[in-house]
């Protein structure tokens, strides 16, 4: 019998659409054998014909510059956007599902932005939209929530989601260097953009974990309910520290659902060095997530490169031709009535400078107690200079504010010469 044919269009044919076209083109046959369809890249939108990846194609007509010879192509029925960015990227998804053409993406920053728009003109069209590469690139992590786990209330999400964040600590920590400087070679050696920001100061993994989130607490978590801090303030001393703690410092997104309320924040966090994150080394990304029945689930992977992105594309591609109905995730109205929490728990790490004579530690520790901030821990590290010393400490589970309450009080002490780091410690 002959094979279902499906015939796929391409806007972008950077590194993640020239890793579909690889893996489309080179398993071909043992697609269609398992899957029993035979896909083909019939067009491929780009910027200009002679872009550098272009010389891959045998077939130089599926190139072209016009969005809308895509979109008129009748016998296109799948898109799949792997430009970027939220323009053109927005606009041109919005016109391939009116147009009734199931689009998949891998798009975080479009899709976190516009999933209920996308979805509603999914649902009138009946096209099927899926973004299984948006978060962790080519790890299955948006299927296991949404087709693995529904015999589960998800209590907590906690993921190492941006690869070149994680690439940057570690360099930092095995090899004792500072920020700035791990930054600019992974720069010049293309593992970071010229403009860093995106990853850097956490915006990559917010889009990322409003989008697992949302399919985690069955509702809508948008990236303005996302506390965000990067890693640009985190220094070698930190790490150091940190590791005297026992610890690993790595950019976490957490999503905890704690008494029917919703807490979702990406920040430079404190793992024990026991922890299963606390291992996930270089740009390499994992998604720890906690069910109350099936326990503890991690999942690890490449979180971003050309084929395993791509990989998580044509899987989206083969289910949405598989002839099932299109499933959107069932998300309740659009989060209105959700209560998030902005005063969450946690333990802090501090390290300040201060002035080394009788009096100061306890006067910084009535500080803290006044705020019912409990230490658990301190250490004071040999003085940089005759009269100044580092003080290390951990507190127990505070809340947010009362340790940013105890902390501006602290900076204002005569003593206290500065606070140089602080971190939130996760177990
Ligand atoms: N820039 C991302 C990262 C990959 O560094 O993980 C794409 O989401």
């Amino acid at each position: 019998m002959a094979k279902k044919q499906v015939r796929i269009a391409l806007l972008g044919f950077g590194t993640v659409g020239s890793g579909i076209y690889r893996i489309v083109t080179g398993m071909r046959d043992e697609i269609a054998r398992r899957e029993d369809v035979e896909l083909s890249v019939a067009r491929v939108l780009v910027k200009a014909l002679d872009e550098p990846n272009t010389k891959i194609a045998e077939d130089q007509s599926i190139f072209t510059t016009n969005f809308e010879d895509v979109l008129a192509d009748e016998e296109v029925s799948v898109i799949a956007e792997c430009m970027g960015g939220e323009e053109p990227a927005r606009t041109f998804i919005m016109a391939a599902l009116n147009a009734g053409k199931t689009v998949v993406t891998s798009n975080k920053e479009v899709f976190a932005k516009h999933w209920k728009q996308m979805e509603e003109a999914a649902h009138l069209s009946g096209a099927g939209l899926y973004f299984e590469a948006t978060v962790g690139g080519g790890i299955p992590v948006i299927r296991t929530l949404t087709h693995s786990m529904q015999g589960n209330n998800v209590e907590s999400i906690m993921g190492i989601i941006n690869g070149t964040t994680n690439y940057i600590l570690t360099a930092m920590s095995e090899e004792g260097r500072e920020f700035a400087d791990v930054l600019r070679e992974a720069q010049a050696k293309g593992y970071a953009e010229f403009d860093p920001t995106a990853d850097v100061e956490g915006f990559d993994a917010m889009y990322k974990i409003s989008i697992l989130a949302s399919l985690a607490f069955n509702t809508r978590v948008p990236i303005e309910r996302v506390y965000r801090e990067g890693i640009s303030k985190v220094t070698k001393q930190d790490i150091g520290y940190a590791r005297e703690f026992g610890c690993a410092i790595k950019l976490l997104a957490i999503a905890k659902m704690k008494e029917g309320r919703i807490e979702v924040r990406v920040h430079p966090t404190m793992v024990p060095l026991e922890h299963p994150l606390a291992a996930v080394r270089g740009s390499f990304n994992a998604v720890f997530i906690h069910g109350n029945n099936v326990d503890d689930v991690m999942l690890y992977g490449r979180g971003a490169g050309s084929l395993p992105t791509a990989s998580a594309m044509v899987s989206d591609i083969i289910i949405a031709c598989s002839g099932h109905e299109h499933r959107y995730p069932l998300l309740d109205a659009n989060g209105d009535g959700n209560t998030f929490e902005d005063d969450w728990e946690s333990e802090f790490y501090v390290h300040m400078k201060v002035l080394d004579k009788p009096g100061v530690l306890a006067r910084i520790a009535g500080v803290f107690g006044k705020h019912q901030v409990s230490l658990a821990s301190v250490i004071q590290k040999e003085p940089d200079s005759n009269d100044t010393a580092h003080l290390v400490f951990i507190t127990h589970k505070s809340r947010e504010k009362a340790f940013g309450a105890a902390i501006e009080e602290i900076e204002g002490l005569p003593e206290v010469s500065a606070v140089l780091g602080r971190l939130r410690v996760e177990h």
